[in-house]
Protein backbone atom coordinates (compact mmCIF):
# COMPACT_ATOMS: atom_id res chain seq x y z
CA UNK A 1 0.00 0.00 0.00
CA UNK A 2 1.28 3.97 -0.79
CA UNK A 3 0.89 6.32 1.62
CA UNK A 4 -0.45 9.26 -0.41
CA UNK A 5 -2.93 11.38 1.76
CA UNK A 6 -1.92 12.50 5.42
CA UNK A 7 -4.06 14.29 7.69
CA UNK A 8 -1.91 16.69 10.51
CA UNK A 9 -4.04 16.75 13.69
CA UNK A 10 -3.17 20.03 15.61
CA UNK A 11 -1.73 22.98 13.61
CA UNK A 12 0.39 24.35 16.20
CA UNK A 13 3.93 24.52 16.16
CA UNK A 14 4.53 21.36 15.48
CA UNK A 15 1.45 20.36 12.99
CA UNK A 16 2.39 23.29 10.34
CA UNK A 17 6.04 22.20 10.17
CA UNK A 18 4.88 18.52 9.61
CA UNK A 19 2.43 19.65 7.22
CA UNK A 20 4.84 21.50 5.72
CA UNK A 21 7.75 18.77 4.72
CA UNK A 22 4.63 16.36 3.57
CA UNK A 23 3.39 18.89 1.48
CA UNK A 24 7.14 19.62 0.22
CA UNK A 25 7.42 15.60 -0.18
CA UNK A 26 4.44 15.45 -2.40
CA UNK A 27 1.66 13.98 -0.25
CA UNK A 28 -1.61 15.56 -0.30
CA UNK A 29 -2.26 17.14 3.03
CA UNK A 30 -5.18 17.72 5.15
CA UNK A 31 -4.15 20.22 8.41
CA UNK A 32 -6.70 19.70 10.71
CA UNK A 33 -7.44 21.61 14.10
CA UNK A 34 -10.30 22.77 16.21
CA UNK A 35 -11.22 26.60 14.92
CA UNK A 36 -10.42 27.56 11.31
CA UNK A 37 -8.55 30.74 12.84
CA UNK A 38 -5.87 27.61 14.00
CA UNK A 39 -5.88 26.47 11.37
CA UNK A 40 -5.02 29.75 9.26
CA UNK A 41 -2.23 30.22 12.01
CA UNK A 42 -0.79 27.29 10.76
CA UNK A 43 -0.95 27.83 7.07
CA UNK A 44 0.00 31.38 7.62
CA UNK A 45 3.62 30.10 8.96
CA UNK A 46 4.13 27.55 6.06
CA UNK A 47 3.37 30.79 3.37
CA UNK A 48 6.22 32.05 5.33
CA UNK A 49 8.61 29.68 6.09
CA UNK A 50 7.74 28.58 1.47
CA UNK A 51 8.56 32.44 0.74
CA UNK A 52 11.75 32.75 2.66
CA UNK A 53 13.00 29.78 0.62
CA UNK A 54 12.12 31.34 -2.58
CA UNK A 55 13.66 34.43 -1.08
CA UNK A 56 16.94 32.58 -0.53
CA UNK A 57 16.75 30.95 -3.79
CA UNK A 58 16.14 27.48 -2.55
CA UNK A 59 13.10 26.89 -4.03
CA UNK A 60 10.96 28.94 -7.01
CA UNK A 61 7.49 30.76 -6.51
CA UNK A 62 6.00 27.63 -8.81
CA UNK A 63 7.34 25.28 -6.41
CA UNK A 64 6.19 27.01 -3.83
CA UNK A 65 2.76 27.19 -4.92
CA UNK A 66 2.35 23.21 -5.79
CA UNK A 67 3.66 22.77 -2.17
CA UNK A 68 0.10 25.32 -1.15
CA UNK A 69 -1.85 23.29 -3.46
CA UNK A 70 -1.34 20.54 -1.65
CA UNK A 71 -2.28 22.08 1.79
CA UNK A 72 -6.02 21.56 2.55
CA UNK A 73 -7.90 23.30 5.69
CA UNK A 74 -9.82 21.14 8.26
CA UNK A 75 -11.88 21.32 11.20
CA UNK A 76 -13.78 18.60 10.99
CA UNK A 77 -12.18 15.35 11.82
CA UNK A 78 -15.02 13.00 9.78
CA UNK A 79 -11.96 15.00 6.59
CA UNK A 80 -9.80 12.13 7.77
CA UNK A 81 -12.51 9.15 6.15
CA UNK A 82 -9.75 9.01 3.13
CA UNK A 83 -6.43 9.28 4.33
CA UNK A 84 -3.64 6.86 4.51
CA UNK A 85 -1.83 8.00 7.45
CA UNK A 86 -2.87 10.67 10.26
CA UNK A 87 0.02 12.41 12.23
CA UNK A 88 -1.70 14.05 15.77
CA UNK A 89 0.38 16.65 16.80
CA UNK A 90 -2.22 18.14 19.32
CA UNK A 91 -1.04 19.15 23.26
CA UNK A 92 0.54 17.05 25.39
CA UNK A 93 -2.25 15.36 27.10
CA UNK A 94 -2.69 11.89 27.22
CA UNK A 95 -6.68 12.24 27.53
CA UNK A 96 -6.42 14.57 24.19
CA UNK A 97 -4.60 12.13 22.57
CA UNK A 98 -6.73 9.12 23.14
CA UNK A 99 -9.81 10.84 22.52
CA UNK A 100 -8.53 12.11 19.16
CA UNK A 101 -7.36 8.73 18.64
CA UNK A 102 -10.53 6.43 19.48
CA UNK A 103 -12.18 8.63 16.80
CA UNK A 104 -9.76 8.55 14.37
CA UNK A 105 -10.02 5.02 14.51
CA UNK A 106 -14.12 5.02 14.01
CA UNK A 107 -13.67 7.63 11.16
CA UNK A 108 -10.42 6.21 9.08
CA UNK A 109 -10.31 3.61 6.20
CA UNK A 110 -9.09 -0.13 7.91
CA UNK A 111 -5.82 0.18 6.17
CA UNK A 112 -4.93 3.94 7.95
CA UNK A 113 -1.73 4.45 10.27
CA UNK A 114 -2.62 6.46 13.39
CA UNK A 115 1.30 8.08 14.01
CA UNK A 116 1.29 10.38 17.38
CA UNK A 117 4.26 13.27 17.74
CA UNK A 118 3.73 12.98 21.09
CA UNK A 119 7.62 13.71 22.86
CA UNK A 120 6.91 11.26 25.88
CA UNK A 121 3.43 9.62 26.25
CA UNK A 122 3.08 5.98 25.68
CA UNK A 123 2.40 4.79 22.40
CA UNK A 124 0.97 1.82 23.66
CA UNK A 125 -0.99 3.39 25.64
CA UNK A 126 -2.69 5.67 22.96
CA UNK A 127 -2.71 3.07 20.85
CA UNK A 128 -5.12 0.87 23.32
CA UNK A 129 -7.67 3.98 22.24
CA UNK A 130 -8.12 2.39 19.33
CA UNK A 131 -9.06 -1.26 17.74
CA UNK A 132 -5.98 -1.39 15.77
CA UNK A 133 -3.06 -0.90 17.96
CA UNK A 134 -0.80 -3.11 15.94
CA UNK A 135 -1.37 0.39 13.12
CA UNK A 136 -0.43 3.06 15.83
CA UNK A 137 3.20 4.71 15.91
CA UNK A 138 5.01 7.40 17.30
CA UNK A 139 6.74 9.59 14.71
CA UNK A 140 8.11 12.08 16.86
CA UNK A 141 9.71 15.35 14.92
CA UNK A 142 12.10 17.95 16.22
CA UNK A 143 11.59 21.87 16.82
CA UNK A 144 11.67 23.22 14.09
CA UNK A 145 10.44 20.74 11.81
CA UNK A 146 11.44 21.95 8.32
CA UNK A 147 15.17 22.26 9.68
CA UNK A 148 15.74 19.05 11.66
CA UNK A 149 16.89 16.09 10.42
CA UNK A 150 15.82 13.28 12.92
CA UNK A 151 12.52 11.92 13.60
CA UNK A 152 12.66 9.44 16.52
CA UNK A 153 10.06 6.01 15.28
CA UNK A 154 8.68 4.68 18.41
CA UNK A 155 7.20 1.14 18.42
CA UNK A 156 4.18 0.43 20.43
CA UNK A 157 3.93 -2.90 22.10
CA UNK A 158 1.24 -3.96 19.09
CA UNK A 159 3.09 -2.16 16.50
CA UNK A 160 3.41 -4.46 13.64
CA UNK A 161 6.59 -4.94 11.90
CA UNK A 162 5.34 -3.75 8.57
CA UNK A 163 3.81 -0.47 9.85
CA UNK A 164 7.04 0.14 11.32
CA UNK A 165 8.67 -0.33 7.77
CA UNK A 166 6.12 1.79 6.16
CA UNK A 167 6.75 5.22 8.44
CA UNK A 168 10.34 4.20 8.22
CA UNK A 169 10.35 4.56 4.44
CA UNK A 170 7.62 7.40 4.64
CA UNK A 171 9.74 9.52 6.69
CA UNK A 172 13.08 8.87 4.33
CA UNK A 173 10.87 10.57 1.39
CA UNK A 174 10.15 14.10 3.90
CA UNK A 175 14.66 14.11 3.83
CA UNK A 176 14.72 12.95 7.56
CA UNK A 177 16.81 10.33 9.30
CA UNK A 178 14.07 7.93 11.13
CA UNK A 179 15.71 6.31 14.90
CA UNK A 180 14.51 3.43 16.10
CA UNK A 181 13.32 3.69 19.45
CA UNK A 182 11.22 1.76 22.04
CA UNK A 183 8.31 2.90 23.82
CA UNK A 184 9.68 4.05 27.47
CA UNK A 185 8.52 7.72 28.80
CA UNK A 186 10.47 10.79 27.31
CA UNK A 187 11.60 8.19 24.96
CA UNK A 188 15.76 8.79 24.14
CA UNK A 189 15.12 12.69 23.42
CA UNK A 190 13.66 13.86 25.91
CA UNK A 191 14.18 11.20 28.80
CA UNK A 192 17.96 12.88 28.03
CA UNK A 193 17.26 16.81 27.19
CA UNK A 194 14.31 17.55 29.38
CA UNK A 195 15.54 16.65 32.55
CA UNK A 196 18.70 19.05 31.81
CA UNK A 197 16.56 21.53 30.65
CA UNK A 198 14.24 20.84 34.14
CA UNK A 199 17.65 21.46 35.97
CA UNK A 200 18.68 24.41 34.87
CA UNK A 201 15.18 25.71 35.67
CA UNK A 202 16.05 24.42 39.48
CA UNK A 203 19.46 26.52 39.06
CA UNK A 204 17.27 29.88 38.15
CA UNK A 205 14.56 28.42 40.84
CA UNK A 206 17.65 28.78 43.65
CA UNK A 207 19.13 31.86 42.73
CA UNK A 208 22.79 30.22 41.30
CA UNK A 209 22.68 32.50 38.74
CA UNK A 210 20.31 34.71 36.12
CA UNK A 211 18.72 32.70 33.21
CA UNK A 212 21.36 35.30 31.00
CA UNK A 213 24.57 33.28 32.70
CA UNK A 214 23.06 30.14 32.78
CA UNK A 215 22.58 30.14 29.36
CA UNK A 216 25.69 31.35 28.77
CA UNK A 217 27.53 28.90 30.43
CA UNK A 218 25.72 25.94 28.67
CA UNK A 219 26.14 27.92 25.19
CA UNK A 220 30.00 28.81 25.62
CA UNK A 221 30.50 25.59 27.91
CA UNK A 222 29.01 23.24 26.40
CA UNK A 223 29.21 24.48 23.09
CA UNK A 224 25.31 24.36 23.28
CA UNK A 225 23.64 25.46 20.28
CA UNK A 226 20.96 27.88 22.46
CA UNK A 227 21.11 27.78 26.38
CA UNK A 228 18.39 25.30 27.85
CA UNK A 229 16.15 28.30 28.99
CA UNK A 230 15.81 29.71 25.86
CA UNK A 231 14.88 26.40 24.67
CA UNK A 232 12.40 25.61 26.89
CA UNK A 233 10.62 28.77 25.48
CA UNK A 234 11.27 27.58 22.18
CA UNK A 235 9.45 24.10 22.89
CA UNK A 236 6.48 25.36 25.22
CA UNK A 237 6.63 25.68 29.00
CA UNK A 238 3.27 23.18 28.54
CA UNK A 239 5.38 21.15 26.78
CA UNK A 240 8.26 20.97 29.12
CA UNK A 241 5.75 20.61 31.83
CA UNK A 242 3.87 17.86 31.05
CA UNK A 243 7.16 15.59 29.60
CA UNK A 244 8.20 16.06 32.79
CA UNK A 245 4.97 15.37 34.71
CA UNK A 246 4.98 12.41 31.80
CA UNK A 247 8.18 11.07 32.99
CA UNK A 248 8.08 11.79 36.91
CA UNK A 249 4.57 8.95 36.92
CA UNK A 250 6.29 6.95 34.05
CA UNK A 251 9.37 5.75 36.03
CA UNK A 252 7.64 7.03 39.89
CA UNK A 253 11.46 8.20 40.45
CA UNK A 254 11.44 11.90 42.09
CA UNK A 255 14.54 12.86 40.12
CA UNK A 256 11.96 13.93 37.81
CA UNK A 257 9.81 15.92 39.79
CA UNK A 258 8.80 19.31 37.94
CA UNK A 259 10.64 22.53 38.88
CA UNK A 260 7.99 24.61 41.01
CA UNK A 261 9.10 27.98 38.70
CA UNK A 262 8.72 25.76 35.83
CA UNK A 263 4.63 24.95 37.17
CA UNK A 264 4.37 28.32 37.98
CA UNK A 265 5.50 29.92 34.59
CA UNK A 266 2.83 27.79 33.03
CA UNK A 267 -0.20 28.55 35.56
CA UNK A 268 1.05 32.43 34.84
CA UNK A 269 0.30 31.76 30.78
CA UNK A 270 4.03 32.51 30.45
CA UNK A 271 4.30 29.32 27.77
CA UNK A 272 7.26 30.84 26.15
CA UNK A 273 7.77 32.12 22.49
CA UNK A 274 4.52 31.47 21.08
CA UNK A 275 3.15 33.37 24.01
CA UNK A 276 5.02 36.23 23.71
CA UNK A 277 6.88 35.48 26.73
CA UNK A 278 8.59 32.65 29.04
CA UNK A 279 11.81 32.83 30.82
CA UNK A 280 12.60 35.80 28.26
CA UNK A 281 10.10 38.02 26.29
CA UNK A 282 9.36 37.88 22.47
CA UNK A 283 7.70 40.30 19.59
CA UNK A 284 5.55 37.57 18.01
CA UNK A 285 3.26 35.04 19.34
CA UNK A 286 1.20 32.71 17.52
CA UNK A 287 -1.83 32.05 20.95
N1 LIG B 1 7.21 22.01 20.88
C1 LIG B 1 8.16 21.12 20.62
O1 LIG B 1 9.34 21.42 20.59
C2 LIG B 1 7.76 19.70 20.32
C3 LIG B 1 8.72 18.83 19.77
C4 LIG B 1 8.33 17.53 19.43
C5 LIG B 1 7.05 17.11 19.72
N2 LIG B 1 6.14 17.96 20.29
C6 LIG B 1 4.78 17.47 20.55
O2 LIG B 1 3.92 17.92 19.51
C7 LIG B 1 2.61 18.12 20.04
C8 LIG B 1 2.17 19.55 19.72
O3 LIG B 1 3.09 20.47 20.29
P1 LIG B 1 3.18 21.98 19.78
O4 LIG B 1 4.45 22.51 20.32
O5 LIG B 1 2.91 22.03 18.31
O6 LIG B 1 1.92 22.63 20.56
P2 LIG B 1 1.06 23.93 20.19
O7 LIG B 1 0.44 24.37 21.46
O8 LIG B 1 1.85 24.89 19.37
O9 LIG B 1 -0.07 23.32 19.20
C9 LIG B 1 -1.05 22.41 19.58
C10 LIG B 1 -2.23 22.57 18.64
O10 LIG B 1 -3.16 21.48 18.85
C11 LIG B 1 -4.46 21.99 18.75
N3 LIG B 1 -5.38 21.06 19.41
C12 LIG B 1 -5.59 20.89 20.73
N4 LIG B 1 -6.55 19.95 20.93
C13 LIG B 1 -6.92 19.53 19.70
C14 LIG B 1 -7.88 18.58 19.24
N5 LIG B 1 -8.64 17.87 20.08
N6 LIG B 1 -8.02 18.40 17.91
C15 LIG B 1 -7.27 19.12 17.04
N7 LIG B 1 -6.35 20.03 17.42
C16 LIG B 1 -6.19 20.23 18.74
C17 LIG B 1 -4.37 23.37 19.40
O11 LIG B 1 -5.46 24.19 19.01
C18 LIG B 1 -3.02 23.87 18.89
O12 LIG B 1 -3.15 24.58 17.67
C19 LIG B 1 2.67 17.78 21.53
O13 LIG B 1 2.29 16.43 21.71
C20 LIG B 1 4.14 17.97 21.84
O14 LIG B 1 4.57 17.23 22.95
C21 LIG B 1 6.47 19.25 20.58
Amino acid sequence: MKLEKVMVVGAGQMGAGIAQVCAQAGYKVLLHDLKPEFVERGLGVIDKNLSRNVDKGRMTEREKQEVINNLTASTDLQDAAGVDLVIEAAVEKMEIKAKIFAQLDNITPVHAILASNTSSLPITEIAAATKRPEKVIGMHFMNPVPVMKLVEIIRGLATADEVYQMIEEMTKTLNKVPVAVNDFPGFVSNRVLMPMINEAIYTLYEGVATKEAIDEVMKLGMNHPMGPLTLADFIGLDTCLYIMETLHEGFGDDKYRPCPLLRKYVKAGWLGKKTGRGFYEYESSHK
